[in-house]
């Protein structure tokens, strides 16, 4: 008997939606093709929802959420409501609540798209960033002393805890291995300046290569890893980093490997559930104009079944997503496609093999 699973889609705000739709299409199609069953399961979160309610995440949907096989994740972020309510209440309560602990996010440059890194093609960039997810300055600690006066002091704090910092490293050796390519992974830090943090990761990272011997390491600075990026792109397999650093590396990564319109992302509980998204935002602009590019959404599917188990599944959707490119689209970003959203989500779906 084929497998099921329950899916819970969230299509959120602004283009969400849309790349949603075109996604739910692909990987309905994979399914119907490899043998397996999705069910969708739709939950209205994002904007709309909390300007008509004042609701983010309500307790009685996360409970609903943590019973699903995985979370398939348009957008957040609605340019009515102010920066932080729906980023905080819903995208990373989702992360935290659900464990998410590792984000992965691959950078990889697929034949024909065009790259601003001259010179560097497909064979120069695909690395993979093992972001941790549930830490950092992301956990909210900190605080104001005199707010609204002239001695007000704002202080943020990132803290990163030695189990964190732990299962993170871990899961991004294990990934080395896996991928098997250079069998290679970088600790970006910053361990010159940010002497208590980095000094943790810098310990546990040299405690567990001990364990990997197969797997080579290395160590650069953040900003010394976005040159790298830049220039040496090749000399990537696997980067590990905390959440500040991982959100601000792999928006650089989205560009080098065609934009936002190809950056998928994946928010993974190894024991629970995880949450698949394209990275990039909610595109206000482009909403319902049926011009974004719903391939980083369809990516984030094929991350959804290889994390699931159907690797087959997963390699058919990649494999037609570069046909779809190489064939038939004249470039990535939104509304210069030489197609609408549908027209790729109908390609995607049709060259599946
Ligand atoms: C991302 C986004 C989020 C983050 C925002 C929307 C909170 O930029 O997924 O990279 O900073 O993690
Ligand atoms: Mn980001």
């Amino acid at each position: 008997m084929s497998k099921s699973y329950s899916i819970a889609v969230i299509p959120g705000d602004g283009t969400g939606p849309e790349v949603i739709r075109e996604g739910k299409k692909v990987l309905a199609a994979a399914a119907s093709l490899h043998d397996f069953a999705l069910d969708f399961i739709e939950f209205d979160l994002g904007g709309e929802r909390y300007m008509r309610t004042g609701e983010t995440l309500p307790p009685s949907v996360l409970e609903e959420l943590k019973k699903v096989d995985a979370i398939y994740l348009g957008a957040i972020g609605h340019p009515g409501v102010a920066p932080g309510i729906l980023e905080q209440g819903i995208l990373l309560k989702l992360r935290f609540e659900l464990d998410q602990y590792v984000n992965l996010r691959p950078v990889k440059l697929y034949p024909g798209v065009e790259t601003p890194l001259k010179d560097k093609g497909p064979e120069h960039i695909d690395f993979l960033v093992v972001r941790e997810n549930t830490e950092g300055f992301y956990v909210g600690a900190g605080g104001f002393f005199k707010k609204g006066t002239p001695d007000e002091v704002a202080v943020q704090e990132s803290i990163s805890t030695h189990k964190g910092v732990e299962r993170l490293l871990r899961y991004a050796f294990e990934a080395a291995r896996a991928r098997g390519k250079n069998r290679k992974l970088t600790l970006c830090g910053k361990t010159n300046v940010l002497t208590y943090a980095w000094d943790l990761w810098r310990r546990v990272f040299s405690r567990l290569s001990r364990e990997y011997p197969d797997v080579a390491t290395d160590y650069a600075h953040v900003d010394a890893i976005c040159m790298w990026m830049v220039k040496n792109p090749e000399w990537f397999d696997v980067i590990a980093t905390d959440n500040m650093f991982g959100d601000i590396i792999t928006d650089l990564g989205a560009m080098i490997q065609g934009g936002m319109g190809i950056a998928a992302g994946a928010n993974i509980n190894p024991q629970g559930v995880s949450m698949f998204e394209p990275i990039g935002g909610s595109a206000p602009k482009y909403t319902g104009a049926d011009a974004i590019n719903p391939l980083a959404c369809i990516l984030a599917g094929s991350l959804m079944l290889e994390t699931l188990g159907e690797t087959l599944g997963a390699k058919s959707i990649e494999q037609s997503v570069v046909h779809v490119i190489a064939h038939h689209l004249k470039r990535l970003e939104a509304g210069r496609m030489g197609h609408t959203t549908t027209q790729v989500g109908d390609l995607t779906a049709k060259y599946l093999v």
